[in-house]
């Protein structure tokens, strides 16, 4: 039996949603989702104009909208209609690398640069449906940049700081991007950040970039913003959007071959996030909001900026890690800016609680209501740590589960509404209905585990894979006819609570980073000396997962340290730091069956150091190679 918490009283007595309401509003939401969303729509969107329908289309074609024919912005709705009652609150509250770096931005002040860079964006040609890729690190800058796209109908593509200068390229050409917004450099965790090496490097085969705006940096060859922004009126009208224009286009990781540009549009994704952050997070106005994902994420964009200010709220941004200069450094940011609210992944708790309890327990943190997590699953054992230690019992814990292809959050215990077990992402959001489905694709009753599908559309599904729609119908609605296929396995208890159990495909978590393996093996493959290359996980006591490499060179190479830096060097090189391995093992072999399959369970069990039982090999080619791999298998570190 798993351990339950019951619901917090004490953040229940003020909770946006209690128990009783959120079982009869779920009930309601499945059962009528038309009266359901439409309800939702009125309470958390203002449009210009209103719908016909509140959805069309449906799973087995992916032809999915929302709201159509209704017209809106998402500028206006995160800056616009708050000005009157909280023009002066702080919008963006930002925290530098160094402890001393801090800027307000109120509403007022935000609305005027979002509308400058809206009218300089509109001044160098940038049109309705133009996209604008936006490379910063942590800084107001790459908020005002988002919504001034938005604001005038532009389709931003933000791509990670700490993707390199190859991987930018290739997302600056697949989503055709015509402007780049960008810095000469980023500092994070007192170490610099070389952005504008990058954007050199990757701007020599790229030519659908016509301007290079640089946030930081005056130099002849570059657009400087602050110049740009300068000349221009602090008043832009925001375009009226319909509801399923393109709004922005984020690159993530799948199974198999490049990145895909999972294409989010302009009303179902508002809606969306606006509610959830209003409901998960159990926003209140005088609360001091904390979200630590990079704006290069889909957490960085959906509760970071888009469900924060779409709600009015405070939303604090932070350039920095969380143990910079110090591991006490997350929490000294809590006490300063009063926190209430903080949304973080496991694996910075990971790390923070391995630095020992006295970095926390200097600190006071007693503004704090309410804790969250979101990546990867958390362990229990950690889950507790943040509920006790961080949050001294006060705080419940949302662990939320959702995908950059789902938007928004789908299943999380809502506080006040939702009992609590350490591990269990709990509970699925309204209007959101969550399924099992056993090895014949038959939905499980009940208890059990499965591959976790969604049954019905909701407003902030993708709609594509930017210029592949095939590829989105062949990844995510195909592999099971008729529902949304998640790609991750999940248990269901006997309360229907849902606890994550890991990926059903090749794609990899580390440090909350979404990779997938074929991307890292081709990356690796691209270095001369190698001919073949296959890449598992291993369990991380801090990144959760962490990368582990079996190279075979080609023959005549000799293996040695230095060919190992070289092949790291090539994999940062061609997507970044986060993607390097943490061991690489030389091989004259891979483990393949007759056919030439690599059997990637045998590279799994002898990453994982489970050495002894390796189920049936009698498909192998070689057998002995699985003997060799264990042999020469370098020490975990
Ligand atoms: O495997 C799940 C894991 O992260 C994947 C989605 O990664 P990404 O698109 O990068 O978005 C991450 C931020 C929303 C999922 O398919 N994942 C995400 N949240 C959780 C999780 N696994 C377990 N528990 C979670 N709370």
């Amino acid at each position: 039996m798993s351990k339950v918490y019951a619901v917090n009283t004490a953040s229940a007595q003020k909770a946006n949603i209690n128990r009783e309401e959120y079982a009869a509003l779920y009930e309601f939401s499945i059962r009528d989702p038309e009266t359901f969303w439409s309800e939702q729509a009125k309470k958390y969107v203002d449009w210009f104009t209103p719908w016909q329908n509140v959805m069309d289309g449906d799973l087995q074609e992916g032809n999915i909208r929302w709201f159509h024919d209704a017209t809106l912005n998402v500028c206006y709705n995160c800056l616009d209609r708050h000005l009157p009652e909280h023009k002066d609150n702080t919008a963006i509250l930002w925290e530098g690398d160094e402890p001393h770096e801090n800027e307000k931005i109120t509403f007022q002040t935000l609305h005027e640069k979002v509308c400058q860079l809206a009218n300089g964006l509109k001044s160098l040609g940038v049109k309705k449906g133009h996209r604008v890729c936006i490379y910063l690190p942590m800084i107001p800058q790459a908020a005002i940049a988002m919504l001034a796209c938005a604001r005038i109908g532009a389709v931003h593509s933000v791509v990670f700081a700490g993707f390199s200068a190859h991987a930018l390229r290739e997302r600056l050409i697949d989503a055709d991007c015509s402007v780049l917004i960008t810095a000469k450099e980023g500092r994070r965790g007192g170490k610099t950040i070389p952005l504008k090496d990058n954007v050199e490097h990757a701007l020599q085969k790229c030519p659908c970039i016509q301007q290079v705006i640089m946030v930081d940096s005056p130099d002849k060859t570059y657009l400087d913003c602050k110049t740009l922004m300068d000349s221009m009126p602090k008043d832009c009208p925001a375009e009226p959007m319909q509801a399923e224009d393109p709004l922005f286009i984020l690159y993530t990781s799948g199974s198999t071959g490049k990145p895909k540009g999972v294409l989010h549009t302009t009303a179902g994704y508002l809606l969306y996030t606006t509610m959830t952050f209003k409901q998960v997070f159990d926003y209140q106005p005088s609360d001091v909001y904390w979200c630590t994902a990079d704006v290069g994420w889909v957490t960085g964009h959906s509760y970071l900026i888009y469900g924060p200010l779409s709600n009015a709220a405070t939303t604090l941004m932070f350039a920095s890690t969380p143990n910079y200069p110090d591991a006490s450094r997350i929490w000294q940011v809590v006490d300063k800016h009063q926190v209430t609210i903080l949304y973080t992944a496991p694996t910075a708790i990971r790390a923070l609680m391995r630095d020992g309890d006295d970095y926390v327990k200097k600190t006071s943190r007693k503004t704090l209501r309410l804790l969250g997590t979101v990546g990867e699953p958390i362990n229990p054992e950690v889950w507790e740590w943040y509920y006790h230690m961080v949050g001294e019992g006060r705080c419940p814990v949302v662990d939320t589960w959702w995908q950059t292809e789902t938007g928004g959050i789908m299943i999380s215990p809502l506080p006040g509404a939702t009992e609590l077990k350490p591990g269990s992402a709990t509970l699925p959001m309204l209007g959101i209905e969550p399924a099992l489905l056993d090895e014949q694709d038959k939905e499980i009753q009940g208890p059990g585990t499965g591959k976790l599908v969604i049954k019905k559309p909701w407003p902030s599904i993708m709609r594509t894979v930017y210029g592949d729609h095939k590829r989105f119908l062949e990844t995510y609605l195909k592999p099971a006819a008729g529902y949304y296929f998640t790609g991750d396995k999940a248990n269901r208890d006997e309360d229907g609570f849902y606890w994550l159990a890991g990926r059903l495909d090749d794609v990899i978590n580390v440090s909350g980073h979404r990779l997938g393996t074929a991307e890292i093996e081709s990356a690796i493959v691209s270095h001369k000396a190698v001919a073949e290359a296959a890449v598992v996980s291993f369990p991380h006591d801090i990144k959760g997962e962490a990368i582990y490499a079996f190279v075979t060179p080609i023959t005549g190479i000799t293996v040695d340290d230095n060919l190992m830096g070289e092949i790291k060097a090539r994999v940062k090189h061609v997507i970044g730091s986060i993607a390097v391995p943490d061991i690489i093992q030389f091989t004259s072999d891979l483990p393949k069956t007759r056919s030439g399959k690599i059997m990637r369970r045998i590279l799994r069990n002898i990453a994982h150091g489970e050495l002894q039982d390796f189920g049936d090999t009698s498909t192998l080619a070689d057998p002995t190679i699985v003997d060799a791999l264990i042999a020469q298998k370098p020490a975990l570190k």
